[in-house]
C-alpha cells in the first residue's frame, strides 16, 4: 500500500474520487492532503474522511516559489509520503520540486494531451472543432502539463456542447480515470481493460 499525498487548491472533487476508491482498489492510501488555499473545499472533504490536512499559503513565501515548495516537501517527507498526486493544484511546480519527486508525481489534466495543455481546455477544444475530448493522467515533468501518459479517457463532442457542458460531462470521467491510474501506478493489480475509455465519433452534417 503506497502512501499518497494529494496537493489541492480548490473544490477537491478529484481528491474525493481518490478517497472514495482507495478501499476498493487497495493499492494506495491517501495519507495527507496539502492545500495552498485556506478555504479550498477539498480540505473539508479530507477532514470528513479523517485524513490529515495541512495548509501552506504560497503568498507567505512571496515570489520565492522554491522556498514554498521546500516547505511542502518537508511536510510530505515527514508524513512518509511515497507518491504525490496533484488534484487541481494551481501552482506551477519548479524544476526543484519536479526533480526531487521525479517519477513520483501524477497530475490529471482536462484534455487529451498533448492537445491543449494549460487553461481553458474545454473552450479551446471546442474552438479547434475536435470531435473527441477527454482527460489525461500523466507523470509530471518540468514543462507544464507534459510528461509520460499513464491513462486517458475520451468523450464525444456534440454540436450542442459548450465549455460548461463539456466540463460537466468530463468531470465524472476524470473521477473514474484518476483512481485507476493512481492504483495501477502504485503497483496494484488494476486491469487496463477496466479503464473507462469511450471512443465515440460524431460526424457533422456540416463540418465547422
Ligand atoms: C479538474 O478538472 C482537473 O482535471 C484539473 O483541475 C480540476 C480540479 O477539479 N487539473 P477538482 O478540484 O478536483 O474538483
Amino acid at each position: 500500500m503506497k502512501k499518497v499525498g494529494v496537493l489541492i487548491s480548490g473544490r477537491g472533487s478529484n481528491l474525493q474520487a481518490l478517497i472514495d476508491a482507495q478501499a476498493r482498489l487497495g493499492a494506495y492510501e491517501i495519507a495527507l492532503v496539502v492545500s495552498n488555499v485556506a478555504d479550498a473545499g477539498g480540505l473539508a472533504r479530507a477532514e470528513a474522511a479523517g485524513i490529515a490536512t495541512r495548509m501552506i499559503e504560497h503568498r507567505a513565501f512571496g515570489k520565492d516559489r522554491e522556498r514554498f515548495e521546500r516547505a511542502i516537501d518537508a511536510i510530505l517527507r515527514a508524513a512518509g509520503i511515497e507518491i504525490v498526486a496533484l488534484a487541481g493544484f494551481m501552482r506551477v511546480l519548479t524544476p526543484y520540486f519536479v526533480n526531487a519527486w521525479r517519477d513520483k508525481i501524477l497530475n490529471i489534466h482536462p484534455s487529451l494531451l498533448p492537445a491543449f495543455p494549460g487553461r481553458d481546455t474545454h473552450a479551446r477544444a471546442l474552438e479547434a472543432g475536435v470531435k473527441l475530448h477527454g482527460c489525461t493522467v500523466h507523470l509530471v515533468r518540468e514543462a507544464v502539463d507534459d510528461g509520460p501518459i499513464l491513462g486517458q479517457a475520451a468523450i464525444a463532442v456534440t454540436p450542442e456542447d459548450t465549455p460548461e457542458s463539456l466540463a460537466a460531462r468530463l468531470l465524472p470521467v476524470e473521477h473514474a480515470l484518476y483512481p485507476l491510474c493512481l492504483a495501477a501506478f502504485a503497483g496494484g493489480n488494476v486491469q487496463p481493460a477496466a479503464f473507462p475509455l469511450a471512443l465515440n465519433f460524431w460526424v457533422p452534417a456540416k463540418p465547422r
